[in-house]
């Protein structure tokens, strides 16, 4: 075997004898060493992609391995509402995430910022996108996740949610991620436990890490927020995620159209930034952005909500409504949806106007940088 030292045995190329191409091999410390090929036969080719990809592994796992305390904006230690967050707190989350978005896109995705810290999954009400996304977050931080399968816990047999979470407590984890069909509950539990609170959603009240990670999409796409006009259209009545995202949109200075059928849309949301619309048609005028929210069947009580095929036809976005909107909008919706109800199904695919997929991939990075800057909160301010 052929073997050429670059930087003593931290970066090597190497050739095999059955082998025409270079291999790489990149060795930092504390790490296990990966090997890359170089997919060229050329030395000095290969030596010129691994002093490349010696670079860009040691700065980018340094920096983000790097666990020492840091002076976030953002100073909590829970996550609970996006009201009341301001300008300066909501950006650093987004900027924090850039990081993580490009980290996402590498081939081997694990690093030891949380290792050996203990995250617990909560959730109370079924879960794909947020759940997951935490999961995969924790575990790409090197954090130990474990999911409560609250469907097979003692809450079954009368133990009251304070004695579960006492329970949970007292194993000393880092951070509780809640999602519970009862407003406010997420509040509660920060005032029971040491560990630090993310509300993943709690009733109809609010989801703030779906509203950052919707930010993070608009922003990756738009760049600013000033002069954009956002469109949250449906049932605005039981949706946390319009709820945070009228908070978090309009405070990043974005213009918020609300639309929907009346019996949908709440008497408290008057607010000088945003302005009502009950029909598609004028509520998209010169809109940027059209985001769709899903009918919530399980909260909507028989009178609000009778006839699927009459809603779609008045408020389901199809190719037509959106022509109402700006040339070029976008569409969003934070999922799950229901299809040929409140969204056209080809629309909902067309990557060329949906950012649909894109929303759920920013969730990964916005979701690492709140596991980050709230475990780094604890550390230096305590719980
Ligand atoms: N957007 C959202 O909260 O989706 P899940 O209910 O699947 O988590």
């Amino acid at each position: 075997m052929k073997k050429i030292n670059m930087k003593e045995d931290h970066l090597q190329i190497y050739k095999r004898e059955n082998s025409n191409v270079w291999q790489i091999k990149i060795k930092l410390p504390n790490k296990k060493a990966l090997r890359i090929s170089s997919r060229t036969k050329v030395k000095e080719d290969a030596k010129n992609i691994a002093l490349h990809k010696y670079n860009f592994f040691s700065k980018e796992r340094i920096i983000l391995d790097n666990n020492s305390e840091k002076n976030f904006q953002y100073k909590k230690v829970h996550l609970i509402e996006s009201k009341n967050l301001k300008k300066n707190e909501i950006e650093c989350f987004l900027m924090e995430s850039n990081k993580y978005i490009k980290f996402n896109k590498q081939k081997i995705k694990k690093l030891n910022l949380l290792k050996g810290r203990t995250v617990f999954n909560l959730f109370f009400e079924d879960s794909t996108r947020t759940r997951t996304s935490f999961e995969v977050a924790a575990k790409r931080l090197g954090a130990d996740l474990i999911n409560v399968a609250l469907k097979d816990s003692s809450i079954n047999k009368g133990e009251t949610l304070f004695d579960t979470m006492t329970t949970i407590n007292s194993m000393d984890p880092d951070v509780l991620i809640v999602r519970h069909p009862e407003e406010g509950i997420s509040k509660k539990i920060s005032t029971m436990v040491k560990a630090c609170v993310i509300n993943a959603g709690d009733g109809s009240h609010e989801h703030p890490t779906q509203a950052l990670l919707d930010a993070l999409t608009i922003k990756k796409k738009f760049g600013s927020f000033i002069k954009l006009k956002i469109a949250i259209c449906g049932d605005i009545l039981h949706s946390r995620v319009a709820r945070s995202n009228i908070e978090i949109l309009s405070t990043l200075g974005a213009k918020i159209n609300i639309i929907g059928p009346k019996t949908l849309i709440p008497i408290d949301i008057q607010q000088s930034n945003i302005k009502i619309y009950y029909n598609m048609k004028a509520g998209l005028k010169n809109c940027d952005i059209v985001m769709m929210l899903r009918i919530q069947k399980e909260r909507i009580v028989g009178k609000h909500f009778t006839n699927e095929k009459e809603y779609f036809k008045k408020y389901g976005l199809d190719y037509k409504k959106l022509g109402y909107a700006k040339k070029q909008a976008l569409v969003m919706h934070p999922g799950p949806m229901n299809r040929g109800i409140e969204i056209d199904s080809k629309l909902a695919d067309d990557v060329t106007r949906s950012l649909i997929q894109e929303q759920v991939s920013m969730g990964v990075a916005i979701r690492m940088a709140c596991l980050e800057i709230l475990i780094n909160n604890k550390d230096k301010y305590g719980s």
